[in-house]
């Protein structure tokens, strides 16, 4: 495989470049201003980080040109922008654009960036990506949810990957496919670290109650308490947790304090394990499976392990308090995996964009094709996408020049490679048609919205 020189900037604790080196991206310098959050980098990942203020652009940026990253990775703070911060944008902001600016600086040929979804609509995100955009990226702009890729954890993040001379969105589909069909539960998680043994309440009295990880899982009832059967010896770590069957996280606003270990646990945060407050068991959430007296209180390691760092992962060397907002702060490692799995594919030209919207249908209208040339107008541009390897080109001319550049395209008969050329022009047009379509339609809504007004 092709090594992908990596740069991660704001690598914090290391979650993000955690998952991007088990995808097979190698890792070759981390930037972070924290000397705590250094520090644990090194032990867990090795020496290639350091501490550095990445507002200095004078003097990163120079440093980084000569590394020649291939991609550069990073979650500038987002303090600014969350839900739980008072989202004032000021200088932790002001960091996004300078990730933008490195990167015009750099032009890896890949980048992604992560962030809380609510910086999608700041100032700071509106700026950076203009320079993006003007530096040649074609970007997707894709909100994740953890639990869908592999992390106990229901979190929502935005993340934008860009590649040079791309059309916007090339990554969606690709990254859509990679979507588990059910979110990740505590019970999946703690299944993994029990190893060959895991417990579940039967659902009917009688039947079995241990399962090995390896075979089929149970059905899975709702039933929120599970006794322990006296044979059976958990993990010593998770023992409290499973004897309870239900945790407590600190709720969100008025939000749900109890969770059972059927359910991924909320987006952590730096207060994710505090025990409930006299308030919240004088008032708990409706909804709350069991009493909030009753449910267990997470440890830092179970915390760090909802946050994808496995459970040999050293903190040693950081105090209590920051090794919560170390983990808090995290890209979980099996979601940035995933992403980097993605990337990897199509960078090999193992995957194609699929083709989107109501291209068919569009074809019918507009050319009055019978279904039959439809469906060889979608085989046929499906066909020159997997010549291209999976790009997208944002220039027209290009992308049929690399096509014709290509020795598969080459070897064919000229009447084929002329019907490729075509689907290939039809999809621009039905892409064109598209965005005119939906620009008039978000005009037509403003004008609902002023004459509402
Ligand atoms: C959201 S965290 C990144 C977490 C990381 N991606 C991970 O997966 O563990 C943001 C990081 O930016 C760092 N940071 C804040 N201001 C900085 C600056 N001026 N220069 C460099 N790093 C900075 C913080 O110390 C923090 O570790």
């Amino acid at each position: 495989m092709v090594e992908v020189r990596t740069v991660e900037l704001f690598c914090g604790a290391g979650g993000m470049s955690l998952g991007f080196k088990r995808a097979g991206f190698e890792l070759v310098q981390a930037y972070d201003s924290w000397d705590k959050a250094v520090e644990i980098y090194r032990r867990n990942l090795g020496g290639s980080v350091w501490q550095a203020d990445l507002k200095d652009i004078f003097r990163i940026g120079p440093m980084l040109a000569t590394l020649a990253p291939d991609i550069l990775i990073g979650g500038p703070p987002c303090q600014d922008f969350s839900a739980a911060g008072e989202r004032v944008e000021g200088e932790r902001a002001a960091l996004t654009r300078a990730f933008a600016m490195l990167v015009a600086i750099v032009r890896p040929r890949w980048f992604v960036m992560e962030n809380v979804p609510l910086a999608a609509r700041s100032q700071a995100w509106i700026d950076a990506r203009a320079m993006l955009v003007k530096a040649g990226y074609g970007l997707t702009e894709a909100k994740l949810d953890a639990s869908y890729y592999g992390v106990p954890q229901r979190r929502r993040r935005l993340f934008v990957i860009g590649r040079l001379g791309e059309q916007d969105g090339f990554l969606e589909s690709a990254l859509a496919a990679a979507r588990s069909p059910r979110s990740m539960t505590i019970r999946d998680m703690i299944g993994d670290a029990l190893g060959d043994a895991c417990h579940f309440q039967p659902c009917v009295s009688g039947t079995r109650g241990i399962w090995t990880t390896d075979g089929p899982a149970p059905t899975i009832c709702r039933d929120s308490r599970r006794s322990i059967p006296p044979n059976y010896r958990p993990h010593p770590t998770d023992s409290v947790l499973i004897e309870a069957g239900a945790f407590y996280t600190r709720p969100y606003y008025e939000g749900r304090g109890v969770r059972t270990l059927d359910e991924p646990a909320p987006a952590v945060i730096r207060t994710t394990r505090e025990r409930p407050r006299p308030h919240y068991l004088a008032n708990p959430h409706p909804a709350d499976p069991v009493p909030a007296a009753t449910a267990a209180v997470l440890t830092q390691k179970q915390v760090s392990r909802i946050q994808g760092f496995p459970i040999e992962w050293d903190w040693s060397s950081a105090g209590s308090r920051d090794t919560d907002q170390m983990i808090a702060n995290a890209v979980p490692a099996p979601l940035a995996e995933a992403i980097g799995r993605v990337i990897l594919a199509r960078e090999a030209g193992d995957t194609i964009p699929e083709i989107q919207g109501q291209f068919g249908q569009w074809l019918r209208q507009q050319h009055g094709f019978s279904k039959a040339v439809v469906r060889n107008a979608k085989t046929r541009l499906n066909r020159a996408r997997r010549l291209l390897d999976g790009r997208t080109f944002a220039n027209a001319s290009i992308e049929i020049a690399m096509l014709e550049a290509t020795e598969g395209f080459l070897c064919l008969p000229t009447g084929t490679r002329s019907d490729l050329r075509k689907a290939l022009h039809l999809y621009r047009e039905w892409q064109s048609y598209a965005k005119e379509r939906q620009a008039k339609r978000r005009a037509a809504d403003l004008d609902i919205e002023a004459i509402a007004a």
